[in-house]
């Protein structure tokens, strides 16, 4: 899966990584000296937000070596040691199932919730495998699939005015391995802790959490988080 490399050595992947989300986690794991690389539809889309990020990383990496790179999500799949992904929901099955090849192997990290809005506010979207993690994983038969970041928001990874993060992630799945690795990533947040939450068919709840974040943050005017107390 990553020959025994420790997760500081491997680099890490966003497919979707124009978005808020992936933009924020690649800032923070590149400004904590992880290399980078940022995935989109549009390979010179993600080469140009790449530079952005780069640029902010490296002012807030306390002398960490910097490196993010953009390219088509599929060069990135490929390139990549371990893979986030961070498109919406609309686009997951469709992004997922092209990439099954170059994916083969590799830790897929989900932090995709799959979230839909009305009058009520935020809602929770029937996914027919159970679960967004669940969809991937069925996509992805030779990947090992977690799901992890699914409780941070995109606004506070991308303010580096806060050099701390307040708050743990949830780390779902199925292999031992897998999970240990994308909680030792999470840790490289500055402030956060992965936090092993269970199996993979237990992603729904932490995806369906994040509903209720939203809802804290539009009555509360805040981007909440969550922490596991006694752990
Ligand atoms: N924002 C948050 O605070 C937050 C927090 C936790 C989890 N998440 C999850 O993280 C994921 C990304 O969130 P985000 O706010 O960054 O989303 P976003 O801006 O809507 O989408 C991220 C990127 O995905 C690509 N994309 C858009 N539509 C697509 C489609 N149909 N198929 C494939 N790619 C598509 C776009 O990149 P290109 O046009 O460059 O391809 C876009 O920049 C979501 O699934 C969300 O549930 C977000």
């Amino acid at each position: 899966m990553t020959d025994g490399r420790s997760v500081e050595e491997l680099v890490v992947g966003v497919l979707g990584g124009t978005g808020p989300q992936g933009r924020g986690l690649g800032m923070r794991l590149a400004a904590a000296g992880q290399r980078v690389l940022l995935g989109s539809r549009e390979a010179g889309r993600a080469e140009e937000i790449a530079a952005e990020v780069a640029d902010r990383a490296l002012a807030a990496a306390a002398g960490a070596e910097v490196s993010v790179r953009g390219g088509s999500n599929a060069d990135v799949a490929g390139a990549a040691d371990l893979v986030i992904v961070a498109v919406p929901y609309a686009g997951h099955a469709a992004t997922l199932a092209d990439l099954a090849s170059p994916l083969a192997g590799k830790v897929v990290v989900d932090c995709v919730v799959p979230m839909g809005f009305d009058e009520l506010g935020a809602y929770l979207l029937d996914v027919p495998e159970g679960s967004v993690a669940l969809q991937a994983a069925a996509l992805l038969p030779d990947s090992t699939v977690v799901g992890a970041f699914h409780h941070l928001s995109a606004v506070l990874l991308q303010d580096l005015s806060r050099p701390t993060l307040d708050g743990d992630v949830m780390v779902v799945g199925d292999d031992r391995a897998a999970t240990d690795l994308v909680q030792a990533l999470a840790g490289r947040l500055p402030g956060m802790r992965g936090i092993y939450a269970g199996r993979l068919r237990n992603a729904a709840q932490v995806e369906a959490l994040t509903i209720n974040l939203v809802s804290v943050n539009r009555r509360y005017k805040a981007h909440a988080g969550i922490r596991v107390t006694d752990v």
